[in-house]
């Protein structure tokens, strides 16, 4: 048995594998373009986990790439981690991000069908809540999204609905990340974004590096417990655990589950950069600057459907998130 992931070279796709290894014994490949890692991951990969994975630098639009692996690797499910995910850039080059990420998905499940593969975990987002109505969010949630790289997850989720509801011996989780940070305690892989980072823990890093000067805090007047935004931050660890309950699920029963991956813990901006400083003893210089647009003021999961359905929940604190991020720079950049 052989199982293929996609985007396996990137933040999440990584420890996933980490976290596989540990559990599976089929045999792991990575399919990924590079576009947003580096090939030293698979090295970092093999040192981490003592074993070979094998790995081929392509595209998951390359069809006729995709049906030479199936051929060849024989595989029997695919963890899908392939896409580009920047909120910004999604919206000054929409068609990028719609031919990348749903003609790629497309280009990826045609193959799954022609060689009768048809298991898949695909990684969502919570930005496919928009702005909630009720906290915590539960999956029954509205779904709705104001941006281009939100409409990829929401568009791709219906084509998974659709293709499970058209052919039922599919097994398929959909899986609704909230808000990764965080890096495996080796301290060998974690994320580091080239250029200035749009997501707040990577920022937080280039100030603890003193690559940027300061950190500037968007918004302090939301209604929240000190008016900044509150996010549900997971270890990537964690959320890599999740991907292994999950395989174990689809595995074991033909069904399409949606599920939010998150602690179900809500913390604000100012409170996780209190935290960060706290435990690594360093200080980040901030300024409270004008709202981001598009920010909502809160965002956090009910996590009992995981619970109920993967028997998984977080375990790691906010402290190890802020410890393990620094940690990995320390290793790798200062
Ligand atoms: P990442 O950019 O670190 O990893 C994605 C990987 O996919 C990269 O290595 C990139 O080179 C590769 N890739 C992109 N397009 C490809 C293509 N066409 N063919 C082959 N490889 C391709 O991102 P990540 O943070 O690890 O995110 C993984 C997935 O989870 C993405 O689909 C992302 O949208 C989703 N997600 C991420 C977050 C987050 O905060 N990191 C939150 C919610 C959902
Ligand atoms: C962003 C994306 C979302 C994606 C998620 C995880 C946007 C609008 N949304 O959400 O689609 O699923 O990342 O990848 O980009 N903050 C600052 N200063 C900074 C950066 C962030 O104050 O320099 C604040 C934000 O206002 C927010 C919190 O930190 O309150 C978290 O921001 P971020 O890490 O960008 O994640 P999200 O906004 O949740």
């Amino acid at each position: 048995m052989s199982i293929l992931i996609t985007g396996g070279t990137g933040y999440i796709g990584s420890h996933t594998v980490v976290e596989l290894s540990k559990s599976i014994s089929d045999k792991i490949i990575i399919l990924d373009n590079l576009f947003n890692s580096d090939f030293s991951v698979i090295e970092k990969l093999q040192t981490i986990t003592k074993k070979n994975i094998i790995f081929l630098k392509s595209d998951i639009c390359d069809t006729n790439f995709l049906k030479h692996i199936f051929t060849k690797y024989k595989i029997t499910s695919v963890i899908h981690f392939a896409g580009l995910k920047a909120v910004g850039e999604s919206v000054e080059k929409p068609l990028l991000y719609y031919n990348n990420n749903i003609v790629g998905t497309i280009s990826l499940l045609n193959v799954m069908k022609e060689f009768n593969c048809k298991k898949i975990v695909f990684s969502s987002s919570a930005t496919v809540y928009g702005n909630p109505e009720h906290l915590p969010i539960k999956e029954t949630a509205k779904l709705s999204t104001t941006n281009p790289y939100g409409y990829s997850k929401l568009i791709i989720e219906n084509i998974l609905t659709d293709i499970y509801n058209s052919d039922p011996s599919w097994s398929i989780a959909i899986l609704r990340y909230f808000n990764p940070i965080g890096a495996d305690k080796s301290g060998i892989i974690g994320e580091n974004p080239s250029g200035i980072p749009n997501n707040l823990m990577p920022y937080i890093i280039k100030v603890a590096t003193k690559q940027l000067d300061s950190l500037n805090i968007f918004g302090n007047n939301y209604d929240t417990i000190d008016g900044t935004g509150v996010r549900d931050y997971i270890h990537v660890s964690d959320l890599a655990d999740g991907h292994i309950k999950a395989l174990d699920y689809i595995n074991n029963n033909n069904e399409i589950i949606k599920i939010n991956l998150g602690t179900g813990k809500g913390y604000s901006v100012l409170q996780l950069v209190k935290t960060f400083i706290k435990v690594n003893n360093i200080n980040i210089p901030y300024n409270i600057v004008d709202r981001r647009p598009g920010d909502i003021a809160s965002c956090y999961a009910n996590t009992e459907l995981a619970k109920k359905v993967l028997n998984w929940e977080s375990k790691k604190s906010l402290q190890d998130m802020c410890l393990d991020s620094y940690n990995f720079i320390k290793y790798n950049i200062v």
